[in-house]
């Protein structure tokens, strides 16, 4: 069975551009910087793998860091 995943969002490379927040609402949430966090602690459920990952690929900061558990 392959692994959970599992994402966070380096406060340091991220700029608010909240591609993360349009492709994957779910996943990130935005503070009132509008710098993304990820929701909860960062635990990709079940069936939103695909958008962990394309909210990765389209983050232009490469803030994003998807791991798998
Ligand atoms: Fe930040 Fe990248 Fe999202 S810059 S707001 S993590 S698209």
């Amino acid at each position: 069975m392959a692994g959970k995943l599992k994402i966070r969002v380096d406060q340091d490379k991220c700029q608010g551009h909240a591609r993360c927040k349009s492709l994957a609402p779910e996943l990130f949430e935005l503070d009132e910087f509008g710098n993304a966090h990820e929701v909860g602690d960062g635990s990709v459920p079940a069936g939103l793998e695909d958008k962990a990952w394309l909210a990765q690929s389209n983050c232009p900061e490469i803030a994003i860091e998807v791991t798998e558990e």
